[in-house]
């Protein structure tokens, strides 16, 4: 950053909770940002609360549906257009991705056989291609510049053997929770200067619940220390953050324990969400 080359920090979700923490916090680690979400009018309100804490804050705004193919173009073809200087007040200074941050997502509940199939595809689309999908490019672009931090915002719903009643949730977040660790495990190999995590926090206190029409079985913590938590995991080269203590035990014991029982805790776990 002190290197005279722009280092910029993407989150996608930053409309709200976890992903409007990230915002906040990196643009303090002097990244330029680019914020992305369906919401724009969320998006510039971030931008100008950021800008009156931080005024030298430079803030791009891309609004963009990840649960659609076009959506995902837009946001890629407007983090090019950013590094490749074209939306830049300073086009002459070398630009690279250091941060993209894979946070937007959200969940339902519900048993299987009547929790509806849209809504479902439309969370798969989400939670799962989109995060697949921006990985692989993002990917590209950093092994170009052989650095970067990639983080997919995964659950410690991801890391449990199955989750009855919230059971595409869990599923989506599985599949997160596995392609980061493989992808780890490929730039390792390689030695590669790319690196990649993915953040598996139990309940956060954001507009999480609205949406998936819950209330949280436990307390929930701070998107703010959910947060700091994660960047501290990801800058410190972690490849499964855990945030809490209680959720870290939790995922101890879920590799102790027969799958099967595991299953019948947290299906008990997920009824008293409803
Ligand atoms: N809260 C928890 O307990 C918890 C626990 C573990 C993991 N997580 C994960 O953390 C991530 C952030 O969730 P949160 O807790 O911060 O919830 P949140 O406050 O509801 O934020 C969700 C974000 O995702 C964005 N989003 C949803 N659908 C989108 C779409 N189709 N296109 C683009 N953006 C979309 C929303 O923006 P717009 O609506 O403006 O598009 C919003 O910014 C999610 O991946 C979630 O699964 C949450």
């Amino acid at each position: 950053m002190g290197s005279g080359i722009k280092t910029y920090a993407v989150v996608t979700g930053a409309s709200s909770g976890i992903g409007r923490e990230f915002a906040g916090q990196l643009v303090l680690t002097g990244r330029p940002l680019i914020i992305s979400a369906r919401r724009g009018d969320r998006l510039h309100e971030l931008k100008g609360e950021i800008q009156s804490k931080v005024p030298s804050a430079e803030v791009a705004v891309i609004e963009a549906d990840l649960g659609m193919k076009d959506g995902i173009d837009e946001l890629l073809s407007g983090i090019n257009s950013v590094l490749d200087n074209g939306e830049r007040s300073d086009p002459y200074t070398p630009a690279r991705l250091g941060v993209f941050i894979n946070c937007a997502g959200f969940g339902l509940c519900g048993s299987f056989d009547r929790s509806d199939v849209e809504r479902e595809t439309a969370m798969i689309d989400v939670n799962v291609t989109a995060v697949h999908v921006l990985t692989k490019q993002v990917l590209k672009i950093m092994e170009r510049q052989n650095s970067g931090y990639i983080l997919n915002v995964a659950s410690s719903a991801g890391l449990f053997p199955a989750g009855p009643f919230m059971a595409t949730y869990y599923a989506s977040k599985a599949y997160v929770a596995s392609l980061t660790q493989a992808i780890a495990e490929e730039l390792r190999e390689k030695g590669s200067g790319v690196h990649i995590s993915c953040l598996c926090p139990g309940p956060v206190d954001t507009e999480f619940n609205d949406v998936a029409n819950v209330k949280f079985a436990l307390r929930g913590m701070t998107a703010k220390d959910c947060a700091k938590a994660a960047l501290k995991g990801l800058f410190g080269g972690k490849v499964v953050i855990v945030p809490t203590l209680r959720m870290k035990a939790a995922v101890f014991f879920v590799r102790l324990l027969p799958r099967g029982l595991m299953t019948r805790i947290v299906a008990a776990q997920q009824k008293k969400k409803f």
